[in-house]
């Protein structure tokens, strides 16, 4: 038996705008030693991914220890003992949120987030629709329920950031807060209030 070393995460990207929340959260996790990345595309996602970022399927999974094709079910992170600190799902489309939040697995995104959600592990989903139709609500309550964090992509415009990246940086620090993934430079934490702000 070999003792697992690295943490594990898996990242799935479905086909919601926001593939950039995706690209630099793996970006970050590629320099991270002591975590190891499982990464599954959906085919939107890559469609998305060269609408909005240029980059294709082979500069994703370039940033990811181990990549599973969607239509594999059959994959290991499919599997309850797979051991695996959980699982993202960024962004988040409506069509996958409601694929897990109804259990309908038929494709390994929607599986291994049923297995995540089975095994009682951490499941994040960087929901992205604008506005929300009751659909989409329910689903996002039914799996709150179940144990997910829904997780909407909004910017802290509290937080002093200067530039989209900044912007994009500061959520995806926010996500990975989460599993406790010790990343630096992204999140401009609150220092409380100043006593300027506070007089009238
Ligand atoms: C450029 C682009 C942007 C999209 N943005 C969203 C979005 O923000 N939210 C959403 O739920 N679907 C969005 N879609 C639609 C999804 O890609 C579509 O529902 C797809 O079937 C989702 O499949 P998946 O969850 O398997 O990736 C977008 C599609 C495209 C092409």
């Amino acid at each position: 038996m070999t003792e697992q070393k690295k943490k594990r995460l898996i990242v799935a990207v479905s086909g919601a705008t926001g593939t950039v929340y995706a690209w630099q959260l793996l970006k970050v996790m590629a320099e991270m030693d002591d975590w190891e990345t499982h990464l599954v595309l959906s085919n939107a996602a890559v469609l998305t991914a060269r609408q909005e970022l240029g980059i294709g399927q082979n500069d994703f999974e370039s940033l990811a220890d181990e990549v599973h094709a969607n239509r594999d079910i059959g994959a290991k992170i499919a599997s309850g003992s797979f051991l695996v600190e959980g699982m993202i799902v960024v962004p988040c489309s409506m069509k996958s949120l409601s694929a897990i939040a109804n259990g309908l697995s038929d494709n390994l995104i929607a599986r291994a987030a049923d297995v995540i959600l089975k095994q009682r592990r951490k499941l994040v989903m960087v929901t992205r629709e604008t506005p929300l139709n009751l659909i989409h609500l329910r689903n996002m309550t039914a799996a709150t329920e179940a144990g997910a964090i829904i997780f909407p992509p909004v910017p802290a415009f509290y937080a002093d950031l200067e530039t989209l990246d900044d912007m994009v940086g500061h959520t995806v620090g926010r996500i990975l807060d989460l599993f406790g993934v010790e990343h630096k430079g992204l999140v401009n934490r609150w220092p409380g209030i100043s006593d300027a702000l506070k007089k009238d």
